[in-house]
């Protein structure tokens, strides 16, 4: 069953929020069946998936592309779609983008940082919205982690509290230092979703490329549960060596063969 804002609202201080981005249909098959309850069409299909260096490359285009994929492989999990990098520059812009990715699927849209015109607006207009605070990759210089200082300590606790207060039902902490997270998420009444800030949130999001091992770089909190580029290098290697072989396809045929008599 599809959960809505109101069941998140109920999750926190009583069950732990798993999220995982997906951006194919393939593995939002697996995470539905899996029983995850919110799934992230993150902006990081950028990074991941398509080649780019950073995020402020994906397009509403590309976004809207991934986000229908996703939908069609979990019909039945509720699905944030993230705005990209100058798609809601304002108030207005950002509610057509938020449309489209409605329209391609959607339940509720995230966006970075303390845009609280943008995020009232979409609440008006009756789109969900996740805010997104801490290290903000589309904005970053680089991916370090932010909040040590007592001065940006102070500025991501007043972001998350503005963010909120303009109605965002749940929000992102990218980064920061764990008993900074820890305050933010017994200060606010929304879901906190860390990464990278520690086990007081009230639920952890991974990218799913760095949960299964797929690639070639982890950033430094993220847990590899598996090593799927390990899995492709050698599949690869097999299949080039028994084509070369002509193994293959004869050893597929013969088992066909015999299954079938
Ligand atoms: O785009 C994304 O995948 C994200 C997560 C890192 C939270 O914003």
């Amino acid at each position: 069953m599809k959960l809505d804002i109101g069941d998140f609202l109920q999750m926190k201080n009583t069950k732990p929020i798993s999220m995982l981005t997906a951006y194919t249909t393939p593995v939002a098959r697996c995470l539905e069946k899996a029983g995850i309850p919110i799934i992230l069409v993150g902006d990081t299909v950028g990074m991941v998936e398509m080649g780019f260096d950073s995020t402020r490359e994906v397009t509403i285009e590309h976004m809207e592309y991934h986000v229908g994929a996703v939908r069609r492989g979990a019909e039945n999990t509720h699905i944030i779609g993230d705005l990209p990098y100058n798609t809601y520059i304002d108030p207005n812009i950002a509610l057509l983008n938020a449309k489209r990715l409605i329209a391609a699927g959607a339940d509720s849209v995230k966006l970075e940082g303390p845009k609280l015109e943008v995020i009232a607006h979409l609440v008006k207009n009756e789109i969900p919205v996740v805010g997104h605070t801490g290290l903000t990759p589309q904005t970053a210089k680089n991916f370090k982690k932010v909040g040590n200082s007592l001065s940006e300590a102070q500025r991501i606790k007043e972001e998350a509290i503005a963010i909120q207060q303009s109605g965002a039902f749940m929000l992102v902490l990218e980064h920061i230092p764990y008993n900074l997270a820890h305050e933010i998420t017994a200060l606010l009444p929304i879901p906190i979703i860390g990464i990278g800030a520690g086990p007081d949130c009230d639920g952890q999001v991974l990218v799913i490329n760095d949960a299964i091992g797929l690639g070639d770089y982890w950033p430094p909190f993220s847990k590899q549960y598996a090593h799927v580029t390990q899995t492709i290098n050698e599949v690869v290697k097999l299949f080039r060596k028994e084509v070369m072989s002509k193994e293959y396809p004869n050893n597929i045929i013969n088992i066909t063969a015999s299954s079938k008599s």
